[in-house]
Parts: C-alpha cells; sequence; structure tokens
C-alpha cells in the first residue's frame, strides 16, 4: 500500500503502529487524523513527527468533510481505524463520547470508504466485545458478541456496521479482534502503566475486586505486526483474533511490576470492584497463525521488563500527564473507592 489513513495515530497502539510501519516499510505514507482527545499526546510521535512519510492531521473521525478531503487529497488506498475512546472505566462514567467516536466516527469513516472504493478498511476492534469467560475455553473468531460495558459494546455496535457495509456495498474490510496491550506510551489510567506510576511514587496500587481477573496479555509491537499482515495479506472479509497466548491473573501481574521495582507488596490495596467487571478473557489466535503466519515476538518477562524500563527512561513524559487533568480523572474513579 503507498498512501494510508490511520486513525487515533496519536494514541498508545496507534503511534506504536506507525512507528513500525515507517521504519520496517519503507514505501508507505502515512496520514495520521487523530482528534488529541485527553489519550492523544504529540510527545507519543517523538522520532517520526517530521518524517517526510508521515502527515498529522488534528481532526476528528466524526468530521465527514475532512474525511473526504482526506481521501481524495492524498489518494488514499487503505484506512486503519484505531481512533476511539478505549478505556472501560471512562465509559462507565460517561458512556456517551463512547457512542459518537466508536460507533457514529466509523461510520463516516465507512460511508467515505465505501465512496472511495478503497483497497482495503482495517477495524481495530476487540477481544471484549465477545464478553468474560468462565475459567475454561478461549474467545475464537465465532464466538457470538455478548459485550457488558458501553465500550465493548460501542466497539461490537462498530464491528456489526463494517460487516454490513461489506454486505451490502462490498466494502473490502477485515475486523481485528486484539487482546490486551501493553508497552510504552500507554496511557496510565490502564492497569499495567497505573501500577508502575503509582508504585514508583509509591502510592497504593488500586486493586478491583480480589484482583483474580484474568487477562491475555501482548505486547503492542506484536500486535503492530499482526495488523499489518492483517491489512497487507489477508483476504477481505475476515474477522482476525490476536491474542498472545499469554493469560495472567491482574495479581500476578502486578506483583511482577513490584519485584522489578523493588516495592513492597503493602501497597497493594483492593478496592470497590469495576461495575460489571468480566472475569476472564482469553484468545485464541490460531486463524492468524495459520493462515497469515504471524508470531507473537516477545515474551511476556521480556515484554514488562521493555515496559517498565521504557516508563523509568521516560518519567517526564509520565510526569507531563499525570500533573495535568490527570489526577481530577483518578479522583473521581478512585476516592473513596
Ligand atoms: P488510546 O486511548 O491510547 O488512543 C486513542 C486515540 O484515538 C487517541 O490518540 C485519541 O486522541 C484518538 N481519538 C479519540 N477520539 C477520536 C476522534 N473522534 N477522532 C480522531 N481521533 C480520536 O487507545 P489505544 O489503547 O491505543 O487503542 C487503539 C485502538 O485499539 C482502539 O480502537 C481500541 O479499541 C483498540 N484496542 C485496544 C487494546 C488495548 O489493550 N489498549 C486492545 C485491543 C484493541
Ligand atoms: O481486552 C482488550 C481491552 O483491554 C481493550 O479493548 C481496552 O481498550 C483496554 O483498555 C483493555 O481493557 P481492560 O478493561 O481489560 O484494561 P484495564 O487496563 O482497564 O484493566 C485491566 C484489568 O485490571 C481489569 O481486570 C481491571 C483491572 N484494574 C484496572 C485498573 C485501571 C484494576 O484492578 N485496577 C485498576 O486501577
Amino acid at each position: 500500500m503507498k498512501s494510508i489513513l490511520v486513525t487515533g495515530g496519536a494514541g498508545f497502539i496507534g503511534s506504536n503502529f506507525i512507528r513500525m510501519v515507517l521504519s520496517e516499510h519503507d514505501n508507505t505514507f502515512v496520514v495520521n487524523l487523530d482528534k488529541l482527545t485527553y489519550a492523544g499526546n504529540l510527545k507519543n510521535l517523538k522520532g517520526f513527527l517530521d518524517n517526510p512519510n508521515h502527515k498529522f492531521i488534528k481532526g476528528d473521525i466524526c468530521d465527514t468533510k475532512l474525511v473526504g478531503k482526506i481521501l481524495d487529497e492524498y489518494k488514499i488506498e487503505a484506512i486503519i481505524n484505531f481512533a476511539a475512546e478505549t478505556h472501560v472505566d471512562r465509559s462507565i462514567l460517561a458512556p456517551k463520547a463512547f457512542i459518537e467516536t466508536n460507533i457514529k466516527g466509523t461510520l463516516v469513516l465507512l460511508e467515505a470508504a465505501r465512496d472511495s472504493n478503497l483497497l482495503k478498511f482495517v477495524q481495530i476492534s476487540t477481544d471484549e466485545v465477545y464478553g468474560s469467560l468462565g475459567p475454561e475455553g478461549k474467545f475464537t473468531e465465532g464466538t457470538p458478541l455478548s459485550p457488558n460495558s458501553p465500550y465493548s459494546a460501542s466497539k461490537a455496535a462498530a464491528d456489526h456496521l463494517v460487516k454490513a457495509f461489506g454486505h451490502t456495498w462490498g466494502l473490502k474490510y477485515n475486523i481485528t479482534r486484539c487482546s490486551n496491550n501493553y508497552g510504552p506510551y500507554q496511557f496510565p489510567e490502564k492497569m499495567v502503566p497505573l501500577m508502575i506510576n503509582n508504585a514508583l511514587n509509591n502510592k497504593e496500587l488500586p486493586v478491583y475486586g480480589d484482583g483474580l481477573y484474568v487477562r491475555d496479555w501482548l505486547y503492542v509491537y506484536d500486535h503492530c505486526t499482526a495488523v499489518w499482515k492483517v491489512l497487507t495479506k489477508a483476504p477481505p472479509g475476515g474477522v482476525y483474533n490476536i491474542g498472545g497466548c499469554n493469560e495472567k491473573k491482574n495479581l500476578d501481574v502486578i506483583e511482577l511490576i513490584l519485584n522489578r521495582l523493588e516495592k513492597p507488596k503493602s501497597l497493594i490495596r483492593h478496592v470497590a470492584d469495576r461495575p460489571g467487571h468480566d472475569r476472564r478473557y482469553a484468545v485464541d489466535a490460531s486463524k492468524i497463525i495459520k493462515q497469515l503466519n504471524w508470531q507473537p515476538s516477545i515474551g511476556f518477562e521480556e515484554g514488562i521488563n521493555k515496559t517498565i524500563d521504557w516508563y523509568l527512561q521516560n518519567q517526564k513524559w509520565l510526569v507531563d500527564i499525570v500533573s495535568g487533568n490527570y489526577q481530577k480523572y483518578y479522583d473521581s474513579i478512585y476516592s473513596n473507592r
């Protein structure tokens, strides 16, 4: 692909994706459309903001005119839609923005894509659309969608729209559903960077409920290589699960972080649970592994160590975030919990 539109490219995964594309796939021009919400950050574009193969545009995926203009002007061949409201706790506090961006914004992109005969539309979805698992089994691409939070419901709605555009108008699409990502540039509202930040500052680590909830962790670089494979190799129309085959209980991840930072377990504080908290996610990624020859390359201990090292070496990035509106958000979620 010569010219691609990445939405949400100033966020955690989008910025890692663009960095990988620009360093590993020479002939690709990337237009990066991002609204710069609280989660978007130009500092995430370090090292490639001024790359001649990258053009950053501040704007909203809900802006029909702007999206149409970008597709025309840059002769876009593919859209990779990372832009979203992404934090489950915020979706419980205030769901409206999730409906606007995740559903209506996706619709705007789909209409523009349909009208411009794109080669590929890749919707970055999530394993959370499948709902929650008991102690056994994994999500496959055939697992019925059963989202439980406003966030995952909005992502599932977008998935249905993408499929409907494929079915009705022949839009060439793929949908990816990945498990929990961790790595550099993740906003410290999510569990891994939040626990790293609190531990570094000797603050309590707020563990929801019994802490025995299970997530399937994947280092962000491996998610990015999987999305590239789907973009460039997957036949249109398919859904691809992406995961690290790496299930961990929250408390085990948190203890690993504390050990690595040489901080005491006494910092752990069990707090009131997240309403409607999904107990367990586990992804069967055998389709992408077999069909597209993708493999995760970074094991969990290595990935967590790389992640902690990155936060240690980029404390200014973290301090700039947590010294802004973050504290207000933190108090609204965690004080009196
Ligand atoms: P993030 O919150 O770090 O970044 C989201 C980005 O989207 C931000 O830069 C934000 O400014 C931008 N954005 C939000 N609304 C926008 C709008 N209306 N127009 C343009 N830009 C807008 O999110 P992330 O963790 O990088 O997630 C990226 C995508 O991957 C999301 O679609 C998410 O659902 C999906 N996903 C995330 C994970 C994970 O573990 N983080 C796992 C699976 C799937
Ligand atoms: O599975 C993919 C999804 O992973 C993505 O689609 C979402 O965008 C992403 O935010 C993530 O969702 P989770 O809800 O699983 O991630 P989060 O980091 O918020 O929480 C991970 C686990 O840690 C979950 O069981 C809740 C728990 N937790 C989280 C926070 C923020 C705590 O115990 N304490 C906390 O303070």
